[in-house]
């Protein structure tokens, strides 16, 4: 898809069609009653006959407007004008592009970037349009003998603004935009992949290609030696019960001076979780190809912030692996021991992710982090606590918290933070070992999060449980490419505010 911003009168466009919203009751926006006016109240009076309400979602494609120079004019209902918000505004644009990606027209001006949302200025309605327009138009092709194709997709919009005087600025923000869709894209795509072809070899593989696609971005493939040397043993114990070889991928994206420290982003990287010996029932098993979730967001994190050239440094390390019964596979009650010297009890082996992930945790103490970011689909209680909206947001230093929860806040990717308390961490003693993988019932998502807090005490860190926000189940089964947003714009926030 092309995208350009421009700003000039509706009824002199040259083009295949112009996209205006009506607000309920059949109130026109500033575009369609400029459109009204040049075709002598052509539009007003289809409205008045009763064609076009307003309500959210409704649309109407006309066709030779009078004294227009355009082919077609597409209404958008956008609901009250006074319950106009982000997600209204989301919901008009992905329901124009699909309109249109549905019918004959291959280009497109939208004149929706205008409409009024408290709060938000145009370059950000930019960077929104981008995320929704390619958010409706994403489609999942890879593993389908026949994708469906259509004939006369919409090929190029244009956004329109008021003024001139912005159209550097939203340039920007359209750049933003598309690199963080980019992203997204990756991120669900890769994730939609079937845990038969997505493994932790392919995406290793994926890191690789991501790699050569940018000269400032090195990649390195740990294999299971390399992570026998560095006394990994709570990640090997996982991947011991696969036939699968894990990999700890890590890239090095340099984007200014080396001396400054780097972002790093740990991203839970299991291609399937059965739950191992503490097996997982098998209602929706299938879902937990979706378990690598958090790798695929460093990912397209990585893709999005080199795409935009952020002068910023950025370590990405992905442990990755499945979790699957055998022979050699953890039983409860084994112990292993970390990286970093913890013994730990497995009390449960289906609670692998904190496994992985504490060793990746501590392979990134050496490359001194400005902070450091844990992605992954931890825990099913984060499902239950916060559900499919919001991520839940743990962290061990609260300028971080803060900062990670207001990027959420700006590009419409809302994380929730929950207590990371000392008293909880009581609920991780283990008899036998320095720590148990487990914390029992209550407070699922926070024990989690506290038994990857004993690895990042030397850190500024911050863990963003990803599980009931990574995917949608039921019908419209799929990856929503979550936090790729609110990474990509925490790192572009810390540009702005000349952190590093
Ligand atoms: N990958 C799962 C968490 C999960 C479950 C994410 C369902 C999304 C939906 C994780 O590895 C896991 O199994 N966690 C256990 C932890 C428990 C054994 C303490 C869980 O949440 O049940
Ligand atoms: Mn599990
Ligand atoms: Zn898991």
């Amino acid at each position: 898809m092309e995208f350009l911003v421009k700003s000039g009168n509706p009824e002199k466009q040259r083009t295949a069609c112009i996209v205006v919203g009506v607000f309920e009751p059949r109130r026109l926006s500033v575009a369609a009653e400029q459109l009204d006016k040049a075709s002598d109240g052509y539009i007003s009076s289809l409205t008045r006959r009763g064609d076009m309400e307003g309500t959210s979602g409704q649309t109407l494609l006309l066709y030779n407007i009078p004294n227009t120079l355009c082919d077609r004019v597409l209404l958008v209902g956008c609901g009250k004008e006074r319950d106009f918000d982000i997600n209204q505004y989301r919901k008009v644009i992905a329901t124009a592009t699909m309109t249109l990606n549905d019918g004959g027209a291959m280009e497109a001006v939208y004149y929706l970037p205008e409409l009024n949302i408290r709060g938000r200025d145009i370059p950000w309605k930019i960077c929104q349009a981008v995320l929704s327009v390619k958010n409706a138009l994403y489609t999942y092709n890879e593993t389908k003998s026949n994708p469906s194709q259509l004939r006369r997709p919409l090929r190029k919009i244009i956004l329109s603004i008021p003024s001139r005087r912005e159209l550097s600025t939203c340039e920007q923000m359209l750049e933003a935009g598309q690199a963080i869709s980019a992203g997204s894209d990756l991120a669900k795509t890769l994730a939609n992949l079937p845990g038969n072809i997505c493994t932790p070899t392919y995406l290793a593989e994926e890191a690789k290609k991501l790699s050569s696609q940018f000269e400032n971005l090195a990649v390195q493939i740990l294999e299971e030696s390399d992570m026998e040397k560095l006394g990994m043993g709570a990640l090997l114990s996982v991947s011991r019960g696969s036939e699968e070889p894990a990999k700890l991928i890590v890239l090095d994206y340099t984007g200014t001076d080396k001396s400054v420290k780097p972002v790093a982003l740990v991203g839970k990287g299991l291609t399937f979780d059965a739950g191992g010996i503490s097996l997982k029932p098998a209602a929706a098993m299938d879902e937990m190809k979706y378990d690598m979730c958090g790798a695929a967001s460093v990912l397209g994190t990585v893709l999005a912030c080199a795409q935009l050239k952020l002068p910023i440094n950025l370590k990405a390390v992905i442990p990755s692996s499945e979790n699957l019964p055998d022979g050699k596979a953890n039983k409860p009650g084994d112990i292993v021991t970390s990286m970093l010297g913890l013994t730990i009890e497995i009390l449960n082996t289906d609670a692998e992710g904190r496994l992985i992930l504490c060793d990746a945790l501590t392979y990134v103490e050496q490359f001194e982090p400005s902070v450091v970011i844990d992605i992954a689909t931890l825990t099913g209680a984060c499902v239950v606590a916060l559900g499919k909206q919001a991520h839940g947001l743990l962290s061990n230093h609260n300028p971080l918290a803060h900062d990670l929860l207001n990027a959420g806040k700006t590009i419409g990717d809302r994380a929730w933070e929950l207590p990371l308390w000392e008293e909880y961490q009581e609920q991780l003693k283990s008899n036998f070992a320095d720590v148990a993988n487990i914390g029992g019932r209550d407070a699922g998502t926070i024990t989690a999060a506290c038994f990857l807090s004993r690895f990042t005490k030397k850190m500024r860190w911050a863990h963003l449980d990803i599980a009931g926000t990574a995917w949608t189940s039921g019908h419209q089964k799929g990856a929503t490419g979550r936090p790729v947003a609110l990474l990509t714009q925490f790192l572009l926030d810390r540009v702005y505010n000349n952190k590093h």
